[in-house]
């Protein structure tokens, strides 16, 4: 890169001037050729920030724990009530001992359709999702199904611990893990959840008495790129289907379509009733209306 020298009084031009060199050493960098396959500037930048993602992944960890102490420090001091992790993991309900049978798969089968960064934003996803059950005193039974190919390999860089989360992870489809199961027992009543269909899920009494209820959700971020596809895996697979009825008791200026963890955590409540037994109550509580004004929430 050419460095055009401006002769000043104020030495703009030696800031110029490092900063030029600076874009150019860069720039070399990033025409650097990996194993013997010409990454394109776009494929190096994203490898290097990986690279320094990684390289600063223990750092990060202590400014979080200084972040964490900081905050228990500030509630001390304010008299709130503060547990340790020992004390909040001894009140934690295991998923098999919850009195909530009700069953919340988020399918996975979706990587084909998203890029890297939504890949990595599912996972990110995920995790919140499983942080809401494990932390509710009622979880719902939670599958998280085809955790393969790209998927797993983003799963396990950037949440490798979920290998030993306190729910179902598997590489499997969710049909596989419900419909061939021939054995005695209340046949399972799936129901994929779409914002596209034209069928609306019920109250949340009749949900909470149904104990071989399984509701899908589609684990697909894509801002609606692809709209519909979680109703057309639900035809092609024969299962019921439904939307949640959000026109219904919210006005809404915009699309009604919710992120993934909105989705589970609404399903939590109206399936284990913690927070009160109507929907109005749980849309209240859980669907952040600034941003349902303003478009859609991926
Ligand atoms: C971010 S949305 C993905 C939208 C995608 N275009 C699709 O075809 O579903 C993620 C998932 O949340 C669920 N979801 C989002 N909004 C919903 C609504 N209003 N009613 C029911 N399910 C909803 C669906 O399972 C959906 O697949």
């Amino acid at each position: 890169m050419s460095v055009n020298k401006i002769s000043d009084n104020d030495g703009s031009s030696e800031i110029k001037e490092t900063l030029s060199q600076n874009k150019a050493q860069k720039d070399a960098k990033l025409a650097k050729v990996q194993d013997g396959i010409k990454l394109s500037k776009k494929q190096m930048k994203r490898m290097l920030k990986h690279e320094k993602w990684i390289a600063t992944k223990s750092e990060r960890k202590k400014r979080e724990k200084e972040k964490r102490k900081a905050k228990i420090a500030r509630k001390k001091e304010a008299g709130e009530l503060i547990l340790s992790r020992k004390q909040i993991k001894s009140q934690l309900v295991p998923q098999r001992d919850s009195p909530c049978k009700v069953a919340v798969v988020i399918d996975c089968d979706y990587a084909d359709y998203m890029n890297d960064l939504e890949i990595k934003k599912l996972c990110k996803q995920l995790n919140r999702c499983y942080a809401i059950n494990k932390h509710n005193p009622k979880p719902v039974q939670l599958y998280i199904t085809s955790i393969s190919g790209k998927l797993k390999t983003i799963f396990e860089t950037y949440q490798s611990g979920y290998k030993n989360w306190d729910c179902v992870c598997s590489d499997k489809h969710w049909f596989e893990i419900f419909m061939n199961n021939n054995g005695p027992g209340l046949e399972p009543n799936l129901i994929y959840l779409s914002g596209d269909s034209e069928n609306t899920v019920g109250e949340c009494s009749e949900i909470q008495q149904l104990n071989n209820a399984i509701f899908i959700i589609g684990g697909l971020i894509d801002h609606n790129r692809h709209k519909g596809l979680a109703l057309e895996r639900a035809k092609q697979n024969k299962v019921n289907h439904a939307q949640l009825p959000i026109n219904d008791h919210i006005q809404m200026t915009q699309r009604r379509i919710l992120a993934i963890p909105h989705v589970f955590e609404i399903m939590l409540y109206a399936a284990n009733g913690t927070i009160g037994q109507c929907w109005p109550d749980i849309f209240q509580k859980v669907i952040p209306i600034r941003k349902l004004a303003s478009g859609d929430e991926q």
